[in-house]
């Protein structure tokens, strides 16, 4: 793992909004043809975003973030503030594509969207003719003369409409298009369908007790849930509550 020299704590906020399969199979199913072999997932949380790459032969997949929770999904993770690094970051890495799914927000410190903030430092730091996949909101492309402009300058080579209902697995609704940029492509426009999130089947693990130890409990054990999870945590200590 590379790490963040400067060691400034970050606070991640937990509404943290992940791509879905679907939107993410898209993407990828548009560019398995291209033979990227080092590939960047920029804000990758727990990569959900660059996963179906992985079953990409001689692929390297590249996370950085700000939290490192997820730091074992990815082949090299660099724990760093992305607007904060610099070519040396990525030095002997050679990225050859940009996966990027950044806050749709403002950062206020600096009165932009993350987004354009985002795609500006990517360009500096990786060269202008770098192949991009960022996902923003639908303002991002229409809501300002200063972002068009520099738009209108960079090679957007395709954009695909999300359906708003595209994030609700994290009960966010909000217009967004994916958008592509120097990669080419054979169709510039399409919309992507919005797909319910599969209901996962429920695992359930099965403990066996003999006979004299099922009547103990029944007898003796009013909440025998809470006691099992009660020893976990205790065994476990990031048991999730
Ligand atoms: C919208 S989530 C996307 C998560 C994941 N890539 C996906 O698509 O499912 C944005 C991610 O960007 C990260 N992030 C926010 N600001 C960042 C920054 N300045 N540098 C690096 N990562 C940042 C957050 O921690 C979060 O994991």
């Amino acid at each position: 793992m590379r790490n963040n020299t400067d060691n400034k704590s970050k606070q991640v906020k937990k509404s943290i909004v992940l791509t879905p399969e679907f939107v993410a199979e898209n993407i990828y199913q548009n560019l398995k043809r291209f033979p990227f072999k080092n590939i960047i997932d920029i804000g990758c949380f727990n990569g959900s975003l660059s996963k179906p790459f992985t079953r990409k032969h001689n692929l390297k997949r590249i996370g950085l973030d700000i939290t490192k929770e997820y730091e074992k999904n990815f082949d090299i993770f660099i724990l760093k503030d992305f607007l904060e690094t610099t070519k040396e970051d990525f030095k002997g890495l050679n990225i050859d594509l940009v996966l990027c799914n950044p806050p749709f927000g403002i950062n206020k410190e600096k009165g932009e969207l993350y987004p354009y903030l985002f795609i500006q430092h990517i360009f500096k730091v990786f060269g202008e003719n770098i192949p991009v996949v960022l996902i923003a909101g639908h303002w991002f492309l229409s809501n300002s003369n200063k972002r068009m402009k520099y738009l209108n300058n960079a090679n957007i080579t395709k954009t695909t409409t999300l359906h708003k209902n595209t994030f609700s697995a994290c009960n966010v609704s909000v217009e967004s298009d994916v958008i592509y940029f120097n990669i080419k492509q054979k169709i510039v426009h399409d919309f992507l369908e919005f797909e319910k999130p599969k209901q996962k089947k429920q695992k359930f693990k099965t403990v066996a007790f003999n006979e004299k130890q099922m009547i103990y409990i029944n007898n003796n054990i009013k909440n025998f849930s809470g006691i099992v999870k009660k020893l976990l945590k205790e065994e476990y200590k990031d048991f999730p509550h």
